[in-house]
């Protein structure tokens, strides 16, 4: 009504309106406005009492109000790329321009809000029938040309609603990657992408469609088809699963085991080159090094214990973080995975009941003793020597003694 009022139109686009066909929830509220949205957000914040972020030179600002939470704005608007993988030139226009820019036929509708044509589809590409049939078409000729990250988010979403890419859309998918068009791309930009994906509840499925297509090699030569349709891969889910339900507060990020398992197996100056390449941020990065470096020496090391020593089996996977556990369990053999599910289930729940204020007040003098009384607490506790706070009193005062 404001933006009719104003004499500009609105429209609801993108991911919701391709999520309210296919019956999927969507909380993302994406409008695009003929005429100017930013002078239409400003009104909208005065009028509401909500307030307008994030204004770009490309006519786009985020809303936040109260009553609807984060609302997308932006003026509707073409663009053009002047090479692959460029960021595009802007200019404003209509609606139909604004979703001709767009990538999938599936992502360039919209539903209009102008209070005469309210809630009515406008589909100019016939991204309704595509959803029907369970298509991804790309829009232009050029759509994975000019920007090559299309690659990875049509990936992502044929794993997400189980479409396959249209006879002529995978034929431009794969001149694509012939032509390289992908290692012009950024590795911030990769990375982005790739971790959208891992964040999907389908992330094998998606991974699975990458290695298919034989995108992996086109993004860095290190990253084989192997990597992401390895047998390792292939005991990622159940590992995850595993893990998250035996580990109570333990909680392993999904998303980061799936990122990670694009390291594994690779060597050492493999996985730092990938790292680099993909622009990895701190966290991403060392647990993917991790996974790559000492999944399999922590595993030679857990194959020379047993049951029997509950606290080795602790100090050797107390430091792991748990994506690091997830990846040690996918790639165990049995003997070492009843080791792990024994550490998540029992021992890395052990600790002795005294702290180290009650052991000084036994009697050990403060500094680094403190420390190792309580490590050799938890070790005999965890091999059964001793079993009650009594116990572990009578063990201080023995070593007060012994002091003495
Ligand atoms: N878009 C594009 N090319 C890209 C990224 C986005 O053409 N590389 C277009 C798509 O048509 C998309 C719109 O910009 O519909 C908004 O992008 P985004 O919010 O990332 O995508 P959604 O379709 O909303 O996807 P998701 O459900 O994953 O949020």
């Amino acid at each position: 009504m404001l933006a009719r009022d104003m004499g500009q139109t609105a429209y609801l686009v993108g991911g919701m309106v391709r999520d309210l066909a296919i019956g999927c929830r969507n909380i993302d509220l994406d409008i695009v406005i003929e005429g100017d949205a930013l002078d239409l957000a400003g009104v909208f914040a005065r009028a509401t009492g909500s307030s307008v972020k994030g204004r770009t030179k490309f006519g786009t600002c985020k809303i936040e109000s109260r009553a609807f939470g984060t609302i997308d704005l932006a003026t509707a608007r073409s663009e053009s790329y002047r090479h692959p993988g460029a960021l595009p030139d802007v200019e404003a226009s209509n609606l139909k321009a604004d979703l001709a820019r767009r990538d999938f036929t599936v992502n360039a509708m919209a539903i209009s809000l102008d209070p005469h044509r309210y809630g009515r589809l406008l589909d100019p590409f016939g991204g309704f029938a595509d959803i029907s049939g369970g298509r991804l078409r790309i829009l232009h000729p050029a759509g994975f040309r000019d920007d090559p990250t299309r690659i990875l988010r049509g990936v992502r979403f044929a794993a997400r609603f189980g479409f396959t890419f249209e006879s002529g859309t995978l034929a431009r998918l794969r001149a694509c990657l012939r032509e390289g068009c992908v290692g012009s791309v950024s590795g911030k930009r990769i990375y982005t992408e790739l971790n959208l994906i891992c964040m999907e509840d389908k992330a094998r499925r998606a991974l699975g469609l990458l290695g298919k297509y034989r995108i992996p090699e086109s993004i860095d030569p290190v990253l084989g088809r192997k990597t992401v349709r390895s047998r390792h891969m292939r005991r990622l889910a159940p590992a995850i699963a595993r893990v998250d339900l035996s580990a109570g507060e333990v909680f392993a990020e999904k998303r980061l085991c799936w990122l990670a398992g694009l390291f594994f197996g690779l060597k050492r100056r493999q996985a730092a080159h990938l790292a680099d390449r993909l622009d990895l941020p701190g966290r991403e990065r060392e647990a993917c090094l991790w996974v790559s470096a000492e999944v399999p020496r922590t595993l030679v090391k857990l194959s020379r214990l047993d049951a029997g020593s509950a606290y080795r089996v602790v100090k050797l996977l107390r430091p792991v973080a748990p994506e690091g556990i997830v990846h040690l369990f996918a790639a165990s053999g049995r003997r070492e995975r009843n080791l792990i599910a024994a550490y998540l289930k029992a021992w890395r729940d052990v600790s002795p009941s005294l702290n180290g204020r009650r052991v000084v007040a036994l009697g050990i003098e403060k500094g680094p003793l403190v420390g190792r009384v309580l490590e050799r607490l938890l070790e005999l506790r965890l091999q059964g020597k001793l079993t009650s706070p009594e116990d572990e009193i009578a063990y201080v005062r023995r070593r007060v003694r012994l002091r003495r």
